[in-house]
Parts: structure tokens; C-alpha cells; sequence
């Protein structure tokens, strides 16, 4: 079989290695915790599941959505953005359902990227923001997420972006739980309107805090919408991973190119989960802050363990990650390794999120209490000291 040079292009999986240890341990009879992925392993809201039945009793919900979505689902958003961020949003024109923020940040590479260009991409970043370039035809650039910059990329370090056309950014972060780092988004804005480059601002994470902590959506610092668009997702803040619901919503030029690409690439979010979303984003507050408590008490344990054994650890203040560096002598992987040999437990390795991400290591807190003070009494017991 010949596969395209494009497939051929994404680099190798660096999970496999580990993926492989962890199926010899559970193999020995080893009862492998996996603080691995992050997905939540709380249920979707019962009200958010009502809204789904009801509307998919509804026979108008049942044919091919338009791609531009329901006015009730662009209504909600523009709604939501309102009352959240204070940013107003045209719901004709600045709006449009996504199959998940995965999707749509893949699909605006393909919107926006030819053979030749490039896409700045977070380092470590969510590994779309490199895949999806790659699959493009197009490269990634990457800019390193600077620690001493609270995990912000030195823009002013880019001294020519060359035929860089967009600029992921995401805040709060994956893998490194850091919140937007003071003027970042300002200077992000002057920094594309210069180069007359697309910012995308993957807020997957913004209803996920901790310790009083409200994270912005970009759109809120004055110049976005002339040079962004924002991907919001539900996936995380509403327990709502396998429901595939996002917008992106910002300039219009961009949400126009998205959803002329996206009329040929599939044919849009059911009708349904369009109104269950509507409904999680107007009577969703109370869960997404019910589930941020859960993971503010998670990520004390978590934090509290990593000091006990030895682990610099700053606790985030949003996300569902705790992000730490590996002790002296570890490469993120043989970390893993030894943390997976000695406790059965999973973490992943920083250098997966990105070359950045070398010395580091990732702890998701989506597994339920238990097992978590389980995982964390195992590696307590078995590294300390
Ligand atoms: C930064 C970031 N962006 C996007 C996603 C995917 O979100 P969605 O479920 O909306 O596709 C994730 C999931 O882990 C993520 O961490």
C-alpha cells in the first residue's frame, strides 16, 4: 500500500513505547493506574442529556444541519460570550458550530495553509497545532513555551516569521496548566497585525479554574477580532468529551473561510446536540464550577504527593493537568518509565507535547478520588524518600 507523503509526514507516536510497557505490566497482573489522558471522568449533566432527548425526539432535528448551524445554537454562543467574557458577537456572521475544537483547529490549517507556509505553533502544544500543518502540506514552527515567562512564547525572539500565515495559541494550557501569561494577548495582536498572520486561540480549557481565577477569552483584548478567531469548547468545562461540540467564533473573514472549507468536508453537527449544547451554556455555570472545585481538591493531593517525593511542583490555577519537571538525572521518559515500574502508575512524558516539553512530565486529574489517592499514595510510598 502507498500512503500519502503527506500521512508519512506526521512524526512517529511517542506514546507507543510507553503504550507497550503499560500492556506488559497489566499482562503481569499489575493493576496499572492511568493518570495518562485527559478526559473527564465525570457523566455529561442530566440536564444537558434532557435537552438531547428532547430534541431528538423532535423530527426537525433529524436531517443534514446546515453548516452554519441553528440560529439557536449561534444565539447561545453570542449569549454566552456576553455574559462570560463580555464580548459581543454577530451570530450571523461570527459564529459557527465545530465537531470539537480538534477538528476545527485541524481544519483551519487546511483552510488557510499552502505547500510552503508555515503555522506558529505552542511548544509543547496540543499536537494539532503540528499535525494538522504537517497535513497540510504546510510546516510547523515551533515557539517554545518559556518558563520564566509563565509558559508564554518570546514573540520579540521571532526575528522573521517568514510565510507563517497563523499563531496557535491556548490559555489556560495544555500540557503546562499555565494561565495567560500578563500582555501576552496584546502582544500577540500586534505581532499578526506586523506580519498579517491569524491568531486561533484554542480556549478548550477556560471554564476549567482554580483559587478565584476567571481566565479571559482573547476576544476580550481590544484588536482580537481583527486578527482572530477563537475555538471554545465544551468537551472539558461540560463533561461533554464524546458530544464533539465547539464554535469558533471571532473574525468573520476566518469563520467564513472555515465554514466554505468545512461545506465540503462534512455536514455539520447534529441538530440535537446543537440544542444541548445551547442549553449546557445557559444553565451550565454551576457544573463547570462544580467540576473546577473537583480538580482545585485533585490537584492539591496531586501537588502535595509530587513535594512529598522530591517533585518542584507549581500548582496550576486552571486546566485539568498538573505539569512538572522531571528529578535530575530523568529524561521525561525514563521518568515515566521508572514511575510506572515502581507504582504502576501512568504519567506522560512533556518531551510527547513537543521538543519543550523534554525535562518535564504531565499528571491529568480525570480519574475519580480513589483511585487518584491510590495512585498518589503508590507513587508516595514507592519514590519517596
Ligand atoms: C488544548 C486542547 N485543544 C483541543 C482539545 C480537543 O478538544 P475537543 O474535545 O473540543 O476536540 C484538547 C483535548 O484534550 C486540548 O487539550
Amino acid at each position: 500500500m502507498r500512503h500519502s507523503k503527506r500521512l508519512e509526514a506526521l512524526p512517529p507516536y511517542l506514546f507507543a513505547e510507553l503504550e507497550r510497557k503499560i500492556q506488559a505490566k497489566k499482562a503481569q497482573g499489575v493493576d496499572v493506574i492511568s493518570l495518562g489522558i485527559g478526559d473527564p471522568d465525570t457523566p455529561t449533566p442530566g440536564f444537558v442529556i434532557d435537552a438531547l432527548a428532547d430534541a431528538a425526539r423532535d423530527p426537525g432535528t433529524h436531517q443534514y444541519p446546515s453548516n452554519r448551524g441553528r440560529p439557536e445554537f449561534r444565539e447561545g454562543v453570542a449569549d454566552f460570550y456576553k455574559r462570560r467574557f463580555g464580548v459581543e458577537l454577530d451570530a450571523d456572521t461570527e459564529i459557527i458550530p465545530a465537531l470539537g475544537a480538534k477538528e476545527c483547529v485541524f481544519n483551519l490549517n487546511l483552510a488557510f495553509l499552502d505547500p510552503g507556509d508555515t503555522a506558529l505553533a505552542s511548544d509543547p502544544g496540543y499536537p494539532v497545532y503540528t499535525g494538522g500543518p504537517l497535513l497540510s502540506g504546510a510546516e510547523p514552527v515551533l515557539m517554545p513555551l518559556v518558563p520564566e515567562l509563565g509558559f508564554a512564547p518570546d514573540l520579540d525572539a521571532i526575528e522573521d516569521p517568514g510565510r507563517a500565515k497563523l499563531m496557535f495559541l491556548n490559555y489556560p494550557n495544555n500540557p503546562t496548566g499555565a494561565v495567560l501569561p500578563d500582555g501576552l494577548f496584546e502582544r500577540a495582536i500586534e505581532f499578526a497585525r506586523e506580519h498579517d498572520i491569524l491568531v486561533v486561540h484554542d480556549a478548550s480549557y477556560t471554564e476549567i479554574s482554580f483559587d478565584g481565577y476567571k481566565p479571559p477569552s482573547f476576544l476580550e483584548t481590544p484588536g482580537a477580532k481583527e486578527v482572530g478567531v477563537e475555538v471554545f469548547s465544551l468537551s472539558k468545562g461540560y463533561n461533554m468529551t464524546g458530544w464533539r461540540t465547539a464554535a469558533i467564533v471571532g473574525n468573520a473573514e476566518a469563520v467564513e473561510a472555515y465554514w466554505r472549507l468545512k461545506t465540503n468536508i462534512d455536514s455539520g453537527m447534529f441538530e440535537a446536540v446543537q440544542l444541548a449544547a445551547v442549553a449546557a451554556l445557559r444553565d451550565g455555570d454551576e457544573t463547570s464550577r462544580e467540576m473546577s472545585a473537583i480538580y482545585q481538591r485533585r490537584r492539591d493531593l496531586v501537588c502535595g504527593a509530587l513535594r512529598e517525593i522530591g517533585v518542584e511542583v507549581t500548582p496550576p490555577k486552571g486546566t485539568i493537568y498538573v505539569w512538572a519537571p522531571v528529578p535530575d538525572g530523568h529524561t521525561s521518559a525514563s521518568y515515566c518509565e521508572l514511575v510506572l515500574e515502581e507504582s504502576g502508575v501512568v504519567i506522560s512524558p512533556g518531551g510527547a507535547y513537543g521538543q519543550s516539553g523534554e525535562g518535564w512530565f504531565r499528571i491529568s486529574l480525570t480519574v475519580p478520588d480513589d483511585r487518584l489517592s491510590e495512585a498518589v499514595e503508590r507513587m508516595r510510598s514507592s519514590l519517596g524518600g
